[in-house]
């Protein structure tokens, strides 16, 4: 098939990227390279199946001529992270959902039949079930991060309703692995980096996480786009465990070799719209056939030691 990612250079879609090819697809990523890095796709550059179209989703005339002849679309680009809401109101809405609505009139003009989008189980706000299934309680939203990621989703559905697209859409928790470029793993790496005896921990240190290594996450999009019965489909994608982030500090403390006076900045989240306890109910992919090889540990073990071979990237972000 020919396949359209954006946000191929990313730390995920570098990796769907990756496998598309491997598996024979012909691939154009699309990608601004705000967050994405030329050294995510250096193999998929070398493969002749791959097109990179450094190009942003507001750029909507764009984005209409590189989608053309596209048979479906995987949609990954997106501002990723949660922190910086408060700080900046529009950027979710435009990286999240204006530009998933222009990706989904792309695909309208384009006559392109089908998507794939990384939505979030931060859709679910501070959730009352958990673990948290799909058919929740519609959610009180607490971050704009996530109230963006639900408009798409909206946007989505409608879109598929109107001219019958087929959707798929994925709810994940946090990822881990090769190319991770976000996130607290990558916080307290870099800060052990500089300062081996202490770390800083925002909130308390308790809240209940969930993550999910990157290859895991990429073969359950895989086993959904295979096998999901619906028109409209939504999976969250996790594991079966949590972990409190004082877990997740001495797993990355011991596999380092340093052991830090650790403070906390206090309260029971990191920052606004921080969720205390993320644990989804992932039911309904694994009813599919799909099942992690990876545990919670294992993916922090392997994001550490990616980030140990590839210090440049620990470089090159300031502020997570
Ligand atoms: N990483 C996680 O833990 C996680 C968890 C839940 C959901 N998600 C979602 O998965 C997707 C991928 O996340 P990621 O961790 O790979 O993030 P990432 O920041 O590494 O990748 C996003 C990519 O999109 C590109 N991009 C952003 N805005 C663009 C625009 N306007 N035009 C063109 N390209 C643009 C960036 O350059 C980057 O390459 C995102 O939609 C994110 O919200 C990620």
């Amino acid at each position: 098939m020919r396949i359209f990612i954006t946000g191929a250079a990313g730390f995920i879609g570098s990796n769907l990227a990756d496998h598309l090819l491997t598996v024979g697809h012909t691939v154009i990523g699309y990608d601004k390279l705000i967050t994405g890095r030329m050294e995510f796709i250096d193999s998929a550059l070398r493969n002749s199946n791959f097109k990179l179209i450094q190009a942003d989703l507001l750029d909507f005339d764009t984005l209409r001529e590189a989608m053309t002849g596209a048979e479906m679309v995987f949609h990954l680009a997106a501002n990723a992270d949660v922190r910086h809401g408060p700080e900046h109101t529009r950027l979710d809405m435009e990286q999240n959902t204006i530009a998933t609505y222009n990706v989904l009139e792309a695909m309208r003009l384009n006559n392109v039949p089908a998507i794939a989008f990384s939505s979030t189980g931060s859709v679910y706000g501070e959730a009352a079930v958990i673990p948290t299934p799909e058919t929740a309680p519609f959610p009180i939203q607490t971050s704009l991060y996530g109230a963006s990621k639900l408009a798409a989703e909206g946007l989505i559905s409608a879109f598929s309703e109107a001219f019958g697209i087929r959707a798929l859409i994925f709810r994940f928790v946090s990822i881990l692995g090769p190319r991770y470029s976000h996130g607290h793993v990558f916080d307290f790496l870099k800060q052990l980096r500089s300062h081996p005896e202490s770390l800083h921990i925002l909130g308390n240190g308790k809240q209940r996480k969930s993550y999910l290594h990157v290859s895991d996450c990429v073969s359950a999009i895989m086993t959904a786009v295979e096998r999901a019965p619906d028109r409209v489909s939504i999976y969250n994608l996790g594991t079966d465990e949590y972990c409190e982030v004082n877990d997740s500090v001495g797993w990355i403390c011991q596999t380092i070799g340093v052991n830090p006076q650790r403070t906390y900045s206090g309260g029971d989240r990191g920052w606004i719209g921080d969720n205390p306890f993320i644990f989804l109910d992932c039911s309904a992919i694994r009813s599919l056939g799909w099942k992690p090889r990876y545990s919670i540990r294992e993916g922090i073990v392997s994001t550490i030691e990616y980030l140990q071979a590839n210090p440049w990237l620990l470089d090159s972000r300031d502020d997570h």
